[in-house]
């Protein structure tokens, strides 16, 4: 069965950048009209939209931050006014910032857990009034190993991903008879603007590759295509699904 997206309109959050950003260019290669979610990068987000224009696609920026819920409301109404009724979500927008927990300021926990997890609430809530009306609709969360193992010095970071695995499991069961699917990718480390500080050092670069048996740290394109496996109709009987993308770091159901 080819991948076939032609006339699905699909929304990304943190599209302007990293995975979301081949998220955005997988879905549009296959014919997903692409509604790119950003905060800041606005010339980014632009450049993506013109890129898929000029490959023949539909494509959208609509700016704002995603802890907020007027920046769903407005999302999702220009999505639909511009390129028709949502068809796919995909709740990737994300901060990763070091913290020791005897450090932390309320500030810092509140930020990660906000941005990472409340926006996963408004997305799906938005979500699922539009999908269950028309009774379908497929949703896709970005986890992370992290909220598999936890993470050492970036607890907030770890439980807000936990959280999401244990949020697309919930509403897998709540909105499974709505004719609407909930899946969720889990990566391990991935070549984005997020991880590139760590990885210029070129001995920590060696040590996650070592621990990693297919020897390889992710691009973001490894992490898109699972993204769209899950939203095409190869993934139709998939539901409530953790999908490891970690070359093995992580061993778990
Ligand atoms: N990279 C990894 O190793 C890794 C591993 C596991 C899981 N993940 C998860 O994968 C997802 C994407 O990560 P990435 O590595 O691609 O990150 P990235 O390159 O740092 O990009 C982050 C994206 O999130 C957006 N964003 C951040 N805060 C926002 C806010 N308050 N409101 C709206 N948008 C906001 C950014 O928008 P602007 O560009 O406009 O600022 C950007 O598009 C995240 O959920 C992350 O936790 C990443």
């Amino acid at each position: 069965m080819p991948i076939e997206l032609k006339g699905k309109t699909a929304i990304v959050t943190g599209g302007s950048r990293g995975i979301g950003r081949d998220v955005c260019r997988k879905l549009a290669q296959f014919g997903a009209r692409v509604s790119v979610s950003y905060q800041s990068r606005q010339a980014e987000a632009r450049e993506l939209k013109e890129e898929i224009q000029a490959n023949g696609g539909e494509a959208i920026t609509v700016r704002g931050d995603v802890r907020l819920e007027e920046t769903f409301e407005r999302l999702f109404q220009q999505t639909r006014e511009e390129l028709g009724p949502i068809d796919i979500v995909v709740g990737n927008a994300g901060i990763w910032k070091r913290a020791p927990i005897d450090e932390m300021e309320g500030e810092q926990w509140q930020e990660t857990i906000d941005v990472n997890l409340k926006s996963i609430f408004w997305l799906c809530r938005f979500a699922a009034r539009d999908m269950k009306s028309r009774r379908s609709g497929n949703i896709i969360l970005v986890g992370s190993t992290a909220g598999q193992r936890g993470e050492a010095f970036h607890s907030h970071y770890a439980a807000s991903k936990g959280a999401i695995h244990a949020f697309t499991k919930s509403l897998a069961a709540e909105l499974g008879p709505e004719g609407i699917r909930v899946n969720c990718v889990a990566p391990g480390w991935v070549e984005t603007d997020m991880t590139s500080e760590c990885f210029s050092n070129p001995k920590f670069r060696e040590s996650v590759r070592q621990a990693t048996p297919l020897r390889q740290i992710a691009s973001s394109e490894q992490i898109a295509s699972a993204v769209l496996f899950l939203a095409s109709d190869l993934a139709s009987h998939v539901q409530g699904e953790i999908l490891n993308v970690n070359g093995g770091s992580v061993l778990c159901g």
